[in-house]
């Protein structure tokens, strides 16, 4: 390692599990994970509440230019803070998740979070998770990963983890906003989300979350030490 950082980058679709084995994986390892994902969802969050016109690319750059997004870690994982208000909690909506999907497409937009990102990632040893990371964030990490599943089982994930939080959205609708949102950022002009050539492909849809781990783990230790 010869003293260098180390940069974990890891991407991968919409339900393949990335924050959760992110957190899991970053914690056995005793460094940071910083969710990208959050960030967008920042701006999507201060795009609705100020009204932004999703589809208007200068709107959207101009209120993202001036919005600030700050992020902590403590005891519970990461803060994501907009204008200094901590809003964690509210970027998890559907809504929210549609227009981050939305602002992630403006090359104006990306350049910030990259830069940002870049930042936080050379202050400390860190788990980046995205879309971009391994292409654009950390084309330097010492380990690039492409974490993915089946749409069918990415959408399933993700309907049990609504219906626990009460919601009464069918798993047609989830697989349907699901295969949109690939779609729109598998497709997108600007660094769309596909595996760079030199990224690992974890396939986790037979796999349990501890196998993934594990897995992501042991490929994590072998780059380490080469
Ligand atoms: O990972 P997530 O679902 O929280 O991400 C929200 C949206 O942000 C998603 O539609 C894709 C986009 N995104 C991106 O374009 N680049 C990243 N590095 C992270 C997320």
């Amino acid at each position: 390692m010869n003293g260098k950082r180390l940069n974990i980058a890891m991407d991968g679709p919409v339900g393949a599990g990335k924050s959760s084995i992110a957190d899991a994986v970053a914690g056995r390892l005793g460094i940071l994970h910083l969710d990208t994902g959050a960030m967008y969802r920042a701006i999507g969050l201060c795009a609705i509440r100020t009204g932004t016109d999703l589809a208007d690319e200068q709107a959207v750059t101009a209120m993202a230019a001036d919005a600030e997004i700050t992020v902590a870690h403590g005891q519970g994982g990461q803060h994501t803070y907009l204008n200094g208000e901590d809003v964690t909690g509210l970027i998890r909506t559907e809504q929210v998740s549609m227009a981050a999907s939305a602002v992630a497409k403006y090359g104006d937009v990306r350049k910030l979070m990259v830069r940002l990102q870049q930042q936080l990632a050379a202050e400390q040893d860190m788990l980046v998770d995205g879309r971009d990371i391994c292409l654009r964030v950390l084309p330097d990490a010492n380990v690039k990963l492409f974490l993915t599943a089946s749409a069918e089982e990415r959408a399933r994930r993700r309907y049990l983890e609504l219906q626990k939080k009460g919601s009464t959205e069918s798993y047609e609708t989830v697989l349907e906003d699901l295969k949109q949102r690939d779609a729109q950022d598998m497709n997108r002009a600007v660094d769309p989300l596909r595996p760079t050539e030199d990224a690992i492909i974890v396939d986790s849809t037979d796999l349990t979350f501890e196998q993934v781990v594990d897995k992501i783990i042991a490929i994590a230790e072998e780059k380490m030490h080469e």
